[in-house]
Formats: structure tokens, C-alpha cells, sequence
């Protein structure tokens, strides 16, 4: 196989990171295709513990190309303290490419996106402020600024100017707050063009001659399908596609060229951000899935919010296995239920009388559905040294054998803890 997608397949954080960076070196090609830094990949490995919002996980290994796709939305700011971070850890950033075609994200998205939040009051997204949802407004609006705009003076001030002109009202008009200096907007983000000119490229010649040569490519996913904005729990969702579809798009890769979707999905569920989520849970099982303290804790990555943490939602899995066509399962973080007596999946959703077997569109139905559970026993022994499937205990066997059957896609992997070797490989996936 040469060509897989890993897509989050809850609200992301299902542990994708940790993943990209196992699979990175059987790939020879990482690609990121959606969301910006509103994501945030953990990755612990041989060289110390990294946090990644836009770099695709693929860079620690010096012999992977990585790229920042099409569809991204790219904070050069962020980008450049990414990069730094890394050169000044020892990791070689020379083989990352960022697409001329990936939007910019903006001073004023920043702003907007802060500003819109706070207008919203109650019904408020819980966005992480990075500007994620304004610049793929723009985008689609047709105003936005691209990568490659940062390396023509006179298209990015001719863009500028215009874009500008309008930001500015708006924000002086509507919000009130201070208008942004063209003059001084245009230097900035040309100086920032100058500094990553050496990563802004076509990336189109480089995942052609990739498929061409049917080298092992990996499509890296960022946020989860249940954030997508088509199919996830809108408006409580991130503005781009973050799905195998979204892949392909964001990457400029067609669909009859992959070959695998992967759907990465935590042992239990958790969420950052408002928005419905059936199987949430308070109380100490609730402490327990959170592991406050350890490394797998469960705190956002980008803006260090506490998840919300509840059950594996059945009901979730399976539409999102539906959607994007994945036919194999990771499951991560199964060590964090070592120490549950009595664990529970939502099978269904139960509305007043009726049984659903999908979840509803609407957020004020889906707040109103009752998860249907069935408990299965915990195996109450530490699972983190385990390597191989048969090696778990029958609980855990048995456990990971229901997911599959219910979301109805084969085992791939399982990770029983933050390192890279802390994996199980149940299929081939390369
Ligand atoms: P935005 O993407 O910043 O606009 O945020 C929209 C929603 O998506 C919020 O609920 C965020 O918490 C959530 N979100 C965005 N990126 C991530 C991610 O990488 N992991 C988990 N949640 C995310």
C-alpha cells in the first residue's frame, strides 16, 4: 500500500501525532492537508517530547519529505517559531515544504476570530483563537492571501490594500477596536515570505514524482471528523474538512490514489471546546480517563484547556468510519482504562422512544438523546510493556474486538502509551 490517509475520528486529540510519527518512517512522504495551528500534535520519541501545530510529524525523520499542503491554513509567524523551536533541538527542517497555494492566515483573522467569539456570547464555538475560521472564510470568499503572495511584492500589496481596506471597517465600525497599518501589515508579511522562501514551494511536482514512484506517502490529519464542517456537530466544528475527502483536496491528491483511510480513535472520548457530546462523563471515572499529572494527560495541546472526557460513542465511530471510508482502526490510549473496573460503550442513541443508529444533525436534538450502554468488565493490569495483540489481557482482547465489530473496520494498530514503541502493529499498514 502506498498511499494512507490517518484522519482523527472523534473531536481530535485521539493521539494522531504519536501515529505519524511511528508510520514516518516507513513513509517517505508526510503530508498535512487541512487546519492550521488551531491543531496540536504531541510526539514523544528518541529525541525528546514535541508539541507540533503545523509541521507534519513526518520531520524527525531525516529522510521523509514533508509538506504543508494546499489545503492548510498557514500562521507564518507560527511557522517560523516552529521551525526555530525544532533547528534548536537539532531536528533538520531543510526537507519542509510549505504550498504556494495555502492561504495565510492574517493579523485581522486573529482578531476576528477573537472578536466573533466573544460576540457570540452563550453560543460561543470555544474556538482556539488562532484565526482558523476567518482565514477559511476568506478563502472561499475569494479575499484571502496565499503563500506564494508573500513572495511578490506587488501582489501582496495590491491584495493587501484591498483586503485590508474592508477588514478595517470592520473592525473599527462593528467591533470597535483599532484599525490594522497597511504599511506596516505589508513589511511584516513580506519579511515573513523572505524568511521561509526557502520552504515555500510548488508542492504539486513533489507528491507527483512521490506517486509516481509509488513511494509509501502518508496524508497526516489534523482536528477529527467530528469537527468537520460538513459532517461534524456544526456550528460546534472547525472550518475545513478534516476527513479522507478533505485529504485529498488538501493535498491535491485524487481519491483513486489511496489506498487506506485510518481512523484514529481514543479507547473513550474526549473534547475540547463547547458543543454536544453525548457520553460525556463527571466524577472519578471522569479523573481517572483524564490522567491529570502523566504525560498522557488529558489537556489540549495548543491551548492547554482540560478536555472533556466521557465514553467511547459508538454512534460517533461508525459515522465517521461511514463518512471517510476507513477500513482500518488505531486505537489509542488503551493503557489510560488499565485501571477501570467496569467499562461502557454507547451503542445507540435513544430519543424519548426511538432508537437511533446515527446522530442527529441538529445540536438541540443531539443535547436532548439518552446513550444506550453496554458495560464490559476492565482487566485491571498494566498494559504499557504489552507488544503484541494475543499478549493483552482477555478483557482488553475483548474490548478492542467490540469496537472493531461496532464501528465495522479491521484492527490497525494500538497504542498503549506516549512512545514510539509503545505499540501494538495488529495489520500491516505500509
Ligand atoms: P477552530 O478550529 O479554532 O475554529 O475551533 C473550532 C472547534 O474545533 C473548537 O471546538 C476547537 O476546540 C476545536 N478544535 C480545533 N482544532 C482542534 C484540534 O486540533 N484538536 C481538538 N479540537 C480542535
Amino acid at each position: 500500500m502506498s498511499v494512507v490517509a490517518l484522519i482523527g475520528a472523534q473531536w481530535g486529540d485521539e493521539g494522531k501525532g504519536h501515529l505519524v510519527d511511528l508510520l514516518a518512517s516507513k513513509a517517505r512522504l508526510v503530508i498535512r492537508y487541512g487546519g492550521g495551528n488551531n491543531a496540536g500534535h504531541t510526539v514523544v520519541n528518541h529525541l525528546g517530547t514535541f508539541k507540533l501545530h503545523l509541521i507534519p510529524s513526518g520531520i524527525f525523520d531525516p529522510a521523509t519529505v514533508n509538506v504543508i499542503g494546499s489545503g492548510v491554513v498557514v500562521s507564518p509567524e507560527a511557522l517560523l517559531t516552529e521551525i526555530q523551536g525544532l533547528e534548536d533541538r537539532g531536528v533538520n527542517t531543510s526537507k519542509l515544504f510549505v504550498s504556494e497555494r495555502a492561504h495565510v492566515v492574517m493579523p485581522y483573522h486573529v482578531m476576528l476570530d477573537k472578536l466573533q467569539e466573544e460576540a457570540r456570547g452563550e453560543g460561543k464555538i470555544g474556538t482556539t483563537g488562532r484565526g482558523i475560521g476567518p482565514a477559511y472564510a476568506d478563502k472561499m470568499s475569494r479575499s484571502g492571501i496565499r503563500m506564494a503572495d508573500l513572495l511578490h511584492e506587488e501582489t501582496l500589496l495590491n491584495r493587501l490594500r484591498g483586503v485590508l481596506e474592508e477588514k478595517n471597517r470592520l473592525l473599527t465600525k462593528l467591533y470597535g477596536v483599532k484599525p490594522l497599518s497597511l504599511h506596516d501589515t505589508y513589511l511584516r508579511y513580506l519579511d515573513f515570505g523572505h524568511k521561509l522562501a526557502d520552504h515555500i514551494a510548488d508542492t504539486h511536482p513533489i507528491i507527483l514524482r512521490a506517486l509516481e514512484k509509488d513511494l509509501p506517502i502518508l496524508l497526516e490529519g489534523a482536528q477529527g471528523s467530528l469537527l468537520d464542517v460538513d459532517h461534524g456537530t456544526y456550528p460546534y466544528v472547525t472550518s475545513s474538512p478534516p476527513g479522507a475527502a478533505g485529504a485529498c483536496q488538501g493535498a491535491g491528491i485524487g481519491p483513486t490514489r489511496i489506498d487506506s483511510v485510518i481512523g484514529v480513535y481514543k479507547a473513550y472520548t474526549t473534547r475540547v471546546g463547547e458543543g454536544p457530546f453525548p457520553t460525556e462523563i463527571d466524577g472519578p471515572d471522569a479523573d481517572a480517563l483524564r490522567q491529570i499529572g502523566t504525560p498522557w494527560a488529558e489537556v489540549g495541546t495548543t491551548t492547554g484547556r482540560l478536555r472533556r472526557v466521557g465514553w467511547f460513542d459508538a454512534v460517533m465511530a461508525r459515522y465517521a468510519a461511514q463518512v471517510n471510508g476507513i477500513d482500518t482502526l488505531a486505537i489509542t490510549k488503551l493503557d489510560v482504562l488499565d485501571g477501570v473496573q467496569t467499562i461502557k460503550i454507547c451503542t445507540a442513541y435513544k430519543l424519548h422512544e426511538t432508537t437511533l443508529e446515527f446522530p442527529p444533525a441538529t445540536t438541540a436534538v443531539l443535547e436532548q438523546v439518552e446513550p444506550v450502554y453496554e458495560e464490559m468488565p476492565g482487566w485491571m493490569t498494566p498494559t504499557t510493556a504489552v507488544r503484541r495483540f494475543q499478549d493483552l489481557p482477555d478483557n482488553a482482547q475483548a474490548y478492542v474486538a467490540r469496537i472493531c465489530q461496532l464501528v465495522g473496520a479491521r484492527l490497525g494498530i494500538i497504542s498503549v502509551g506516549p512512545d514510539r514503541d509503545q505499540t501494538i502493529m495488529a495489520a500491516e499498514v505500509f
